[in-house]
């Protein structure tokens, strides 16, 4: 479009695009822009408005004037109003006299209290794509909008489209760029889920079947029996293998940090958002992410995350604009969902979203045939971390594993092995390694989850189990020594080092 630029308006266009450059805070990009612009044409009051692709409405990104701040809360259909239709045409439009103009929306300024007379607006284009319009109102001396000032707002909308465009591949490559890490963390060869129970290969037939397609997958089953290992198997066998698998630990998330963990939030949302954050759906968009005890998300949570679910559209906390995500989503719990729904603790709706294709991941003690092989493989990389060359189990250790009751599942019985390799001497792991031939052995106590270097952990169980000892015993030092195979002194010696007391 030929017009002439006056060398005062060219100066402030030069401005603008340095700032274009000097800044990633989008925002007051455009909020400099809009005030270059109505500068430049000597208007009252001006906005930038930007498509909401979800619902296809404008929305006021910027709102420059008077009336800006009162202005910022409506929102427009495409269609409706001046800028409703140059977004909808994609054309330009010069109004001299709103009144004359049966397109102009007369109600925002009426219920403002601002009277329109003239309106200029230009679209706002992203290469071949509308995303939104430029608008400015009301010349600024009893003059009416020209084609010059069409021209300079048209050149306004373009530093805008770069300055938008730039954030927004910026903000690409920061996402790419953390996918990218976490591929690199990743890039590990999936440990395997091992198992060859008939009710294991059962299973890995349903992550066979699911793996490839993007439907919800629910695991279900008691704490350790692999359920987590298991949604990594199904991701690295889906499409979306190469691409980021997001784990969110629900229960490890305080309630108040979870809604911006999960959605991320935009600057300013609240006085600690110092900087946008990208939430956990966003960087699992194009991959995965894997809610782990979900049922124990609060309600209001369970909410947010029905509508990220129905219409697969994230909002970051405190933001105006959505975004459409492309997540495959899985989830895992220990508790029964059916009864958290009928207890009023977890929402029927939600249920219903993750319910589409659930695994039941069974207990150990259920699958004994597993044992052997998974007893096996943890001895393998046991001996590999701790230096070791343990050859085996006796058969009588064998006996004992595939017996016991395994509360704590396979989390349980790979720390069982860790400990077992840690104090075996010999060349076989044998019952007395184990510590798990007498009755009432319990681990329960242990916390299995809790993070303890290996002598914590080994000192944590000493000191249960020689209790134990002592309580059989009734607290008799000599007799317990005899029964624990250790002097008397040194029994003394490690009640007083494992501040062990009768209370
Ligand atoms: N079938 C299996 N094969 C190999 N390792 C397993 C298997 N099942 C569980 N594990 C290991 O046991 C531990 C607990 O498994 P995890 O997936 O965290 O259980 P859950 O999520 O059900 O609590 C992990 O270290 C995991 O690697
Ligand atoms: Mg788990």
């Amino acid at each position: 479009m030929a017009f002439s630029t006056r060398e005062k308006d060219l100066e402030e266009i030069i401005k603008i695009s340095t700032i274009i450059n000097s800044s990633f805070d989008i925002n007051e990009v455009l909020r400099r822009i809009m005030d270059s612009a109505n500068k430049v044409v000597k208007a009252k009051a001006s906005s930038l408005l930007l498509i909401d692709e979800t619902d296809n409405t404008l929305y006021f990104q910027v709102a420059l004037g008077d009336k800006g701040d009162e202005v910022k809360k409506y929102k427009l259909k495409i269609g409706e109003g001046i800028a409703g239709w140059v977004a909808k045409y994609s054309k330009p439009l010069l109004v001299p006299d709103v009144k004359n103009d049966k397109r102009f929306y007369k109600d925002i300024s009426k219920q403002i209290n601002f009277e329109t007379k003239s309106i200029l607006c230009v679209p706002l284009k992203l290469r071949d794509r509308t995303i939104g319009v430029l608008e400015v109102i009301n010349k600024n001396v009893n003059d009416t909008f020209s084609l010059d000032d069409q021209g300079l707002l048209e050149t306004f909308s373009n530093l805008a489209a770069i300055a938008i465009e730039n954030t927004r591949s910026y903000h690409d490559i920061r996402l790419e760029n953390i996918n990218l890490k976490n591929e690199l963390i990743s890039d590990k060869i999936p440990t395997k889920f091992i198992g060859e129970s008939k009710l294991i290969k059962e299973k890995l037939e349903m992550a066979d079947q699911v793996a490839e397609t993007n439907t919800t997958v629910l695991l279900l089953g008691e704490s350790g029996t692999g359920k987590e290992l298991f949604a990594e198997q199904i991701h690295y066998k889906s499409t979306r293998r190469n691409k980021s698998l997001i784990k969110v630990n629900c229960a490890a998330i305080p309630d108040t940090l979870i809604e911006t963990e999960l959605f991320g939030h935009v600057k300013g949302a609240f006085t600690d958002a110092i900087s946008d954050k990208l939430g956990k759906f966003e960087l699992a968009n194009g991959g995965t992410i894997f809610l782990d005890e979900i049922g124990e998300l609060s309600y209001s949570v369970q909410s947010k995350l029905l509508r990220v679910l129905q219409d697969r559209i994230i909002q970051k906390v405190g933001g105006t604009t959505s975004k459409q995500a492309d997540i495959r989503l899985m989830a895992a719990t220990n508790k029964n969902l059916y009864e958290e729904v009928k207890q009023n603790r977890f929402r029927e709706d939600l249920f219903f979203r993750l319910n589409v294709f659930p695994i039941f991941i069974p207990p150990l003690r259920e699958r004994k045939e597993d044992i052997p092989l998974l007893a096996d493989s943890f001895l393998k990389r046991f001996n590999q971390e701790l230096k070791k060359n343990i050859k085996g189990f006796t058969s009588e250790a064998v006996n004992i594993l595939t017996g016991y009751f395994w509360p704590g599942n396979v989390r349980e019985l790979q720390n069982v092995i860790e400990r077992s390799v840690v104090l075996c001497k010999d060349e076989m792991i044998s019952r007395k390694d184990l510590f798990l031939g007498t009755e009432n052995m319990s681990f329960k106590s242990m916390d299995m989850d809790a993070i303890l270097t290996l002598r914590e952990a080994v000192n944590n169980f000493k000191r249960d189990y020689i209790i134990k000892v002592l309580e059989k015993t009734g607290w008799k030092q000599t007799k317990a020594s005899v029964v624990l195979k250790i002097q008397r002194t040194y029994l003394s010696r490690l009640i007083s080092e494992l501040n062990i007391s009768k209370i």
